[in-house]
């Protein structure tokens, strides 16, 4: 039996837009979540691969086992495996698990493959550019803290801030449009026209923002993207979306609280009516927990 973990990650510039074989049409910078994870066991079998997990519907099985099929195919290798995936984290907290699955899968798949064929194991940027082809946003979560993946490849950014996240939870229903079948919608918005070239150039500032430790620029940045690419889901044809009343009152609630401290969290929202929470951790220091102790009263 072979077992691995791989954590999921949030994006704070978007991965919308695709070319065939996940290969994304603009940049993207996410931070990994270290503390959800989804750990997949391999075990080898007789006669066909099968798949056992609850968090999963029947599509996304699908997916999982047309992945592994992939891999085998890389890897020339004809043998069978039972899955079992199983995440750290809850379905109800209505955090995407298919980075960490997908990413997990994939390097179980390697370590499980390469040890029958006693082969190495193939590098770290390979595998992430392999587990890209099962889920785009997976390829981030093969690098940590900081990710950047542009084209084929991701790979470790190092930003010079430490941070924490934190979830907002508002709803863990799932989502009726998938990200991938949002990726292919939004070509239809009016607004999708330069909006690469606008998740770029935001890549560029928020990097240089978290670098200098500009951190109002940062937050307006990350502001700017989320809504960007929530922009384009409303004004896609048909429309759709994902922010709820409550989303929205948090967020709204989120404005007041840096208007008024000229502070606060780093904020952005994926596919989902759940907002992430990036907050500057300065050694922990009795100012920061001062603000976020403030912020929590606010919210609640
Ligand atoms: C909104 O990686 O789920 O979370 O490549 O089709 O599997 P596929 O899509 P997926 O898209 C994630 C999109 C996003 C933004 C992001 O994570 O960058």
């Amino acid at each position: 039996m072979w077992i691995c973990k791989a954590p999921a990650n949030i994006a704070l510039i978007k991965y919308m837009g695709k070319h065939s074989g996940n290969i994304p049409c603009n940049v993207s910078l996410s931070y990994t979540l270290s503390e959800f994870t989804t750990e997949v066991k391999l075990a080898q079998k007789n006669i066909a691969d099968e798949f056992f997990s609850e968090e999963l519907s029947e599509h996304e099985r699908e997916k999982f086992l047309k992945h592994l099929a992939y891999i085998k195919k890389l890897c020339n290798f004809r043998g069978y495996f039972s899955i079992n995936s199983k995440n750290s984290f809850p379905k109800s907290v209505g955090i995407a698990s298919s980075a960490s699955s997908f990413a997990a899968l994939t390097m179980c798949a390697f370590k499980a493959i390469s040890e029958i064929n006693g082969n190495s194991m193939p590098s770290v940027e390979y595998m992430s550019a392999v587990s890209r082809v099962g889920s785009g946003s997976s390829c981030r979560s093969f690098f940590a803290p900081w990710c950047i993946w542009r084209g084929e490849y991701a790979t470790n950014i190092n930003i010079p801030i430490d941070v924490e996240h934190e979830l907002i939870f508002i709803s863990g229903r799932r989502k009726e449009i998938s990200s991938s079948e949002a990726h292919e919608r939004v070509k239809t918005s009016l607004l999708a026209q330069g909006r690469f070239e606008r998740a770029e150039k935001r890549c560029d500032y928020l990097i240089t923002a978290l670098t200098k430790g500009e951190w109002k620029s940062a937050y307006q940045i990350c502001w700017e993207e989320f809504f960007d690419m929530h922009a384009l889901f409303e004004t896609s044809d048909p429309h759709f979306g994902y922010i709820l009343p409550k989303t929205l009152e948090a967020l709204i609630k989120i404005r007041e609280f840096w208007e008024k401290y000229n502070d606060g969290p780093l904020v952005t929202i994926d596919a989902g009516p759940n907002i992430h929470l990036l907050w500057r951790k300065e050694g922990n220091n009795k100012s920061d927990l001062c603000l976020r102790k403030k912020f929590h009263q606010l919210l609640s």
